[in-house]
């Protein structure tokens, strides 16, 4: 058995994948954290899964840069795809990040997000209203990917009948960051940030033609600048609004997806949810602990580090294994475990540190309406057939999950 372990730690490699770990990658993770906490990967780079290497790379932006110019130019070349990644605030460090993640934290404000509640539980109970009438219906397609696209597209206010688009050019935005890419994956990620940035320039020109209200508007909020005057370059605001309609999408579909197979397949706990409503802030942070919509983060070393024994040279990719650090026994109490009302639970699914998720508040608030609303209107659902694997080792999460209403 511990040979076995050892065995499945050895051949670990990010590029050659197997059909089980996509299924269940938590073996493997529990493996590696055991045996080869800093594993070195053939490509050169390393790999981390244990909660305080993790909780150290992502809280020193000196030693662990988030800047990617180096490790994408190889990748994208000179292209559309590297502009925008390279330009987007979660690939660059301080000082460039701290200007840019200023500006988007003004517009993500609290009141903004509040100001999103009513329309978000609209939204939800619409879509309830009509899996209910139809009784057999796929969760993703018709709930939780259906609340993401509209809650972005409600804090840009993009225009309802110019959404459709959007969750298809993230997915190819976002489709060409995993780890080994196609010609066709590079193509059409893309194609898609032509398209977008093409869309972008009109939804621009729109709104400083006729500004919204910045206390709600997140757009116009991040064209107006703040009011010493700091202000985002126009490039700067295309990709970051790029980014910003991408990083909502996938993650929280996944969250509430992930969410509920979770919970069909733990009836007590789901039981235990729908007995006590007020659990409902716990269950979410669990579930993003559980099963980490966003399961990897990368950064490059800038100077010999330290990791227990093993030295890592400057310039080495390192990626951050926030699944396998989620799931630490020496940070958490049965971690394998599902529960509900754990508490405290420090995860790092929005990572920690100077780039920790600027839409975790309004994930959360995503998360925890589409979630709990869903189980107070269909506490008997059930899964119907095996649910389909998204089968991005970045992104954990069901492409499709066909249920009934019950
Ligand atoms: C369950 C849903 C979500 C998860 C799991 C998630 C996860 C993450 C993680 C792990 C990072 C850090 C990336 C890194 O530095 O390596 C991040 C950054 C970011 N996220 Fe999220 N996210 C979610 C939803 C959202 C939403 C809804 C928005 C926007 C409305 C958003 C906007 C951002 C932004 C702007 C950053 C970059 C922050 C920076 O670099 O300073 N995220 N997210």
């Amino acid at each position: 058995m511990n040979a076995n372990v050892r065995e499945l730690a050895a051949s670990f490699d990010l590029e050659k994948l197997t059909g089980e770990f996509y299924a269940n990658p938590y073996p493997t993770h529990r493996a590696l954290r055991e045996h080869e906490p800093v594993k070195r990967l053939p490509n050169g780079s390393y790999f981390l899964t244990r909660y305080d290497d993790l909780v150290s790379a992502y809280k020193n932006t000196k030693l662990f840069s988030s800047d990617k110019k180096k490790e994408f130019f190889p990748k994208y070349g000179n292209s559309l795809l590297y502009e925008h990644h390279t330009t987007s605030l979660v690939f660059n460090d301080p000082p460039a990040h701290t200007r840019v993640r200023r500006l988007i934290m003004g517009a993500l404000s609290p009141r903004a997000i509040a100001g999103m509640e009513p329309d978000l539980i609209a939204l939800v109970d619409r879509l309830l209203g009509a899996i209910a009438a139809k009784g057999s219906f796929e969760l993703i397609g018709d709930f939780a990917a259906a609340i993401p696209v509209e809650v972005i597209g409600n804090l840009l206010d993009v225009p309802h009948d110019e959404r459709e688009p959007l969750r298809d050019w993230s997915l190819a935005i976002l489709g060409a960051l995993e780890p080994v890419i196609s010609a066709q994956v590079f193509a059409r990620g893309n194609q898609a940030v032509q398209d977008f940035l093409a869309y972008l320039e009109i939804l621009v020109e729109r709104r400083r033609a006729k500004p919204g209200n910045p206390e709600r508007d997140v757009l116009t909020r991040l064209i107006q600048g703040e009011d010493n005057g700091e202000r985002l370059t126009s490039k700067e605001l295309l990709h970051n609004c790029i980014f910003l309609l991408n990083a909502g999408h996938e993650t929280t579909t996944n969250l509430i997806g992930n969410g509920l197979v979770a919970l069909s397949e733990h009836p007590l706990q789901k039981k235990r949810l729908i007995e006590h409503p007020d659990l409902i802030k716990t269950a979410v942070e669990e579930i993003l602990r559980f099963e980490s919509s966003n399961q990897l983060g990368n950064r490059m070393t800038t100077e010999r580090v330290d990791l227990g024994t093993v030295t890592l040279g400057p310039g080495t990719p390192v990626t951050l294994c926030i699944g396998a650090a989620n799931r630490d026994p020496r940070q958490f109490t049965d971690p394998e475990t599902l529960d509900i009302g754990r508490t405290p639970n420090r995860h790092l699914a929005f990572a920690t540190g100077a780039h920790q998720c600027a839409g975790m508040a309004l994930a959360r608030l995503e998360g925890a309406i589409a979630i709990s609303r869903f189980l107070a209107r269909f506490p008997n659902y059930a899964l119907k057939g095996q649910p389909v694997r998204g089968g991005r080792v970045r992104f954990r999460g069901f492409l499709s999950v066909p249920c009934l209403a019950g």
